[in-house]
């Protein structure tokens, strides 16, 4: 059994100071998917992001659809790439290392798509009362697809769901029978591109400062508008809020103070395994460094809120 991947503590989900060391390590230092070229339609147009508590202005600069800047709070533009199929990324802070090293291998997965192809319909954003690895967690996984999604397992039957983990990202291949329809996409650390159902559509899991809550943002993309465009907004809208409520659930579980730790499935669950293990790595090197360097204020830290290293990872020793 010790040979077996177990999660991250409940307490990684409801702690405030895990979550600032969380930000720095991991958010600081990664790249974000702010959608195809097709979301900034209107030339002069603002589109707003905020991640992790850095806010970014988008905006498109002129008739080429490339043309594309993407501002920080200060006005200063950040370091962004426009692949050549057409999604945008983009970066929070200079702590993030280049495009190419952090999604090494994931040029010739997304070469072979042309994301431009649907044009942006809809976006709407609202709170849900969970840690946004929560929503990670169910995301990496479809162990809960035949119970929660009775509507999306018809189309996609969990019997043949895989995810396969690269670089920071995952592909998840709902249907080996259908390889154009049901493309899924994470990308590391709280991104998703989801093309399935006729349409396409992008979440992002916004963390807030109270590790508690999160900011879900979606974007959605349909060739048609109309009826048929409600059609598929319904039944996509569906998944979602069935995601939805299932999270506000397990945090509730997660804050409980009973349950501390769970074992992961090794076939079913590399997903979650796999970026759980990424924001572990992160954050373990991050507490070292700052411990290193500032050994001062991190005893001030440590004793006061988080703990030791050791504790960070187990709790119950403490
Ligand atoms: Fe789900």
């Amino acid at each position: 059994m010790s040979s077996l991947t177990r999660t991250l503590p409940a307490s990684w989900f409801c702690s405030s100071p895990l979550y600032q060391l969380e930000r720095r390590a991991v958010f600081l230092k990664s790249w974000y998917l702010l959608g195809p070229v097709t979301r900034f339609h209107q030339v002069g147009e603002e589109v707003k992001y905020e991640v992790a508590q850095v806010s970014l202005t988008v905006c498109r600069r002129s008739d080429e659809p490339r043309d594309i800047s993407i501002l920080n709070e200060t006005g200063s533009e950040v370091k962004s790439c426009i692949t050549e199929t057409g999604l945008v990324f983009s970066t929070i802070s200079d702590e993030a290392p280049p495009f190419d090293e952090f999604f090494s291998d994931l040029k010739p997965l997304i070469g072979k798509v042309d994301f431009t192809k649907l044009p942006h319909r809809r976006s709407i954003k609202y709170e849900g009362k969970f840690n946004w690895k929560t929503m990670v967690d169910g995301y990496q996984e479809c162990l809960h697809c035949q119970y929660t999604h009775p509507a999306f397992s018809v189309y996609y039957p969990p019997t043949f769901y895989t995810v396969y983990n690269h670089t920071n990202f995952s592909q998840h291949v709902a249907d080996p029978k259908k390889p154009d329809d049901g493309l899924f996409l994470y990308f590391f650390p709280n991104c998703t591109l989801n093309v399935y159902g006729g349409g396409m559509s992008s979440f992002r899991v916004c963390p807030t400062e109270n590790p508690g809550f999160t900011r879900m943002e979606f974007d959605y993309y349909h060739e048609e508008t109309g009826a048929k465009f409600e059609e598929y907004f319904k039944f996509v809208r569906q998944v979602a809020m069935e995601d939805y409520e299932l999270c506000e659930k397990a945090q509730e579980n997660l804050e409980k103070g009973v349950y501390y730790e769970g074992i992961l499935n090794p076939i079913k669950e590399t997903g979650v395994a796999f970026y759980q293990q990424r924001v572990l790595d992160m954050t373990l090197a991050q507490h070292d460094n700052e411990t290193r360097f500032h050994p001062v204020e991190m005893h001030k830290t440590s004793t006061s809120k988080l703990g030791t290293a050791t504790q960070l990872i187990d709790p119950a020793s403490s």
